[in-house]
């Protein structure tokens, strides 16, 4: 753990007795396993956060790419309000679940949903790319009947169910697993898709059962974070705590793309407007270095329109290898905050554990990232 401290601080003295590495967490379960992601934050970041900064009063908390909803979760726990946002609609629709009240009458919604989905004898089979490759004509057919069934079910509960299946799409699939991106031949049944949602709703409704704290407000908006405005935010932001994507390290369209097809969505616009997707990079299209900066001001610009006097904005990122040569994108942040009018009070380079499984893009590599806490100078907005 490698720690630059600037001028010695409140913060900073407190912030620097964390080990950031969390040496002694263990594997995700609960609320944080609900539904695979990559590169998501472990709870024990944004919760020392939270634990450790005031919040200016009156203020909420914002992550302006919230993924899984890790920080949204560790906000509710503290009891505070909370805003995220994400592009991906696999990730606003984990979120939305893991933050909401579970629905009353969940459980004979599933029922029905499954009875019905069971007595489907003749369904329609979505028109997606290379399906016959990913999923058997059986598969296919159990999945497009549990959509039916879904989509037949009251608006209230569609959000639980819908994450249900998504959550079992990638096994039932002949993808080896979330993490390889490979086909293999699988033996799996009509009756495993019925009775993997079915679990795996029911797992959801447990879990969400268990929470012991109140749910706080908390306002999840599917957009591309870059189109946003002050508007859109609508409330004074006293804490940020984000994890943004950045060039040529993950792929989270591709990750969720059949996840995205089988739910409606559209996997290749999320593609085209995420940021650092390694599409972005190939020789016909090249963005450089610049471009991410570019995103990253447009980033600060609305954070600095949101923020509160005296907020904070703690970002937690990697480094990037673009054609071949490394590019600290910490640093990056770092300038493009302080011209944008936040301080850094705080910097600590952590190890990201080798257990943590994702989609990972072999050439990426990355082993250590940057947690970089910023400070809001005190001016009015
Ligand atoms: C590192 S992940 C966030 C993970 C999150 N901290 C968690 O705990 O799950 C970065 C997120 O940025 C999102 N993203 C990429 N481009 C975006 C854009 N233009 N607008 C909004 N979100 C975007 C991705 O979909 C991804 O969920």
């Amino acid at each position: 753990m490698l720690i630059d401290r600037y001028p010695v601080s409140q913060e900073s003295e407190l912030l620097s007795q964390v080990d950031w590495d969390f040496p002694e967490r263990v594997a995700h379960s609960g609320i944080e396993g609900l539904h695979p992601y990559p590169a998501k934050f472990i709870s024990e970041i944004p919760r020392a956060l939270l634990e450790m900064l005031p919040l200016p009063p009156n203020t909420i908390v914002l992550d302006p790419f919230c993924g899984s909803g890790t920080t949204l979760v560790e906000s509710q726990r503290r009891g505070m309000q909370c805003i995220g946002v994400d592009l991906n609609p696999i990730a606003t629709l984990i979120t939305r679940v893991k933050a909401s009240p579970l629905p009353e009458g969940i459980e004979q919604s599933l029922v029905r949903v499954i009875d019905q989905a069971h007595r489907v004898d003749s369904v329609r089979i979505p028109t997606i790319p290379n399906l016959d490759h990913w999923f058997k004509k059986p598969i296919q057919s159990a999945l497009a009947a549990c959509m039916a069934a879904i989509t037949t079910a009251e608006a209230e509960y569609q959000d639980v169910l819908r994450l249900a299946l998504s959550s079992i799409i990638v096994r039932i699939s002949n993808q080896d697993s979330d993490t390889r991106y490979a086909a293999v031949s699988k033996n799996v049944s009509q009756e495993d898709v019925f009775s993997g949602f079915y679990d795996s709703a029911r797992k959801i409704v447990s879990v969400l059962s268990d929470r012991d704290y109140e749910l706080t407000p908390a306002e999840v908006i599917t957009s591309d974070t870059l189109e946003l405005s002050a508007d859109d935010i609508r409330r004074p932001v006293g804490m940020v705590i984000t994890s943004p994507p950045y060039p040529n390290a993950y792929e989270y369209w591709l990750y969720h793309k059949y996840r995205m097809w089988w739910l409606g969505y559209d996997p290749l616009a999320v593609k085209r407007r995420e940021i650092g997707a390694r599409a972005h990079f190939f020789k016909r299209n090249p963005h450089t270095p610049d471009h991410f900066n570019g995103q990253m001001t447009k980033i600060f610009k609305l954070l600095r329109s949101v923020v509160a006097p005296n907020g904070y904005a703690c970002f937690i990122i990697g480094r990037s290898k673009i054609h071949g040569r490394i590019v600290d994108n910490g640093a990056m942040i770092e300038s493009v905050a302080l011209a944008a009018g936040f301080n850094p009070v705080f910097k600590v380079e952590r190890s990201i554990s080798p257990r943590r499984k994702s989609f990972n893009l072999s050439h990426a590599n990355i082993k250590k990232e940057t947690l970089l806490v910023l400070h809001r100078t005190g001016h009015s907005l």
